[in-house]
């Protein structure tokens, strides 16, 4: 059977989708997105995925919500109807179609809603031991990058910076501090202690970060939301990246120099465990 998709009120094969180029996601890139993981079945974090939703949709003063778009009562059915077991959902909703190209939006349009499977190999616990290579950039993004935008240019080009180097991230960095990855959040070790930026509309908050955070403080590690400065990464004594689609990332290189011994380090493996054990419980 075609994957099936869901396009403005229907199921449709994915081959078969189609979309209005007068649509301001297309033309404007106006629009919010979420990825969410599903494990065993069943989608991740659902509950804060659609509140960031929900926020991000705010945000750009669309109206109307997850619910109100049945968002909730899509997505098993998309699970369902593909039997997806490990997979990633992808929901994207954008303002909606205008008959005229023009910046001025009217609040009367209705929201373009598309859910749809995303496939992503995960990293062996082999790679994770290894780690991965991290290059430092400028984070030149808008400064709104708290809210979820399918206009993900710079994240793009950002991303793309460290691909070219056969790379995995981009560490961004903005007035000498931190902000987040190309696609992830950033964690730092140092003296024992691990750090990650405090939220703010410079970075998203991301789903895994705050689990992470959630887990770290349950389990009594020493964590903290704080600055991280670019001298903190120069001599941090570890660094992982989170997302959804890699939820602990460890970066043992950044631009050529070593990280600990060049292979992931001891808190975030730890790290690690705690979250690989609370998927693996949920
Ligand atoms: N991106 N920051 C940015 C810029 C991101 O793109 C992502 C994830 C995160 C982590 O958020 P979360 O833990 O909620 O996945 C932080 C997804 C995976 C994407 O764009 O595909």
């Amino acid at each position: 059977m075609q994957e099936q998709i869901f396009l403005n009120g229907s199921f449709v094969s994915k081959e078969d989708a189609k979309i209005s180029v007068m649509d301001r996601g297309f033309l404007f890139g106006d629009g919010v997105y979420e990825l969410i993981p599903v494990y065993n079945g069943k989608p991740f974090l659902l509950d804060k995925h659609l509140s960031r939703l929900d926020n991000s949709l705010a945000m750009i003063e669309i109206e109307k919500s997850s619910n109100d778009l049945g968002i909730e009562r899509i997505i098993p059915e998309i699970i369902n109807k593909n039997k997806y077991r490990n997979h990633f959902i992808y929901i994207q909703i954008t303002r909606g179609i205008h008959a005229d190209r023009q910046h001025i939006y009217q609040s009367k349009i209705e929201p373009s809603v598309l859910v749809m499977g995303q496939f992503s190999k995960p990293y062996t616990f082999e790679e994770i031991k290894n780690g991965f290579r991290a290059t430092i950039h400028e984070d030149y993004r808008w400064r709104r990058a708290n809210i979820k935008s399918t206009s993900l240019l710079g994240n793009v080009l950002l991303k793309n910076h460290a691909a070219k180097q056969g790379m995995y991230e981009t560490i961004l960095i903005h007035n000498n501090k931190v902000t987040e990855g190309s696609a992830s959040n950033v964690f730092v070790v140092n003296g024992g202690k691990i750090f990650t930026p405090r939220l703010g509309n410079e970075l998203l908050s991301g789903v895994t970060r705050n689990l992470i955070l959630e887990l770290l403080q349950s389990n009594k590690l020493p964590v903290e939301e704080s600055e991280v400065t670019k001298e903190e990464i120069d001599s941090a004594d570890e660094i992982w990246c989170s997302s959804s689609t890699n939820p602990i990332a460890p970066i043992t290189e950044v631009d050529g120099k070593c990280i600990q011994k060049g292979t992931a380090g001891e808190m975030t493996l730890a790290t690690h465990k705690l979250v690989s054990d609370f998927i693996g419980e949920y």
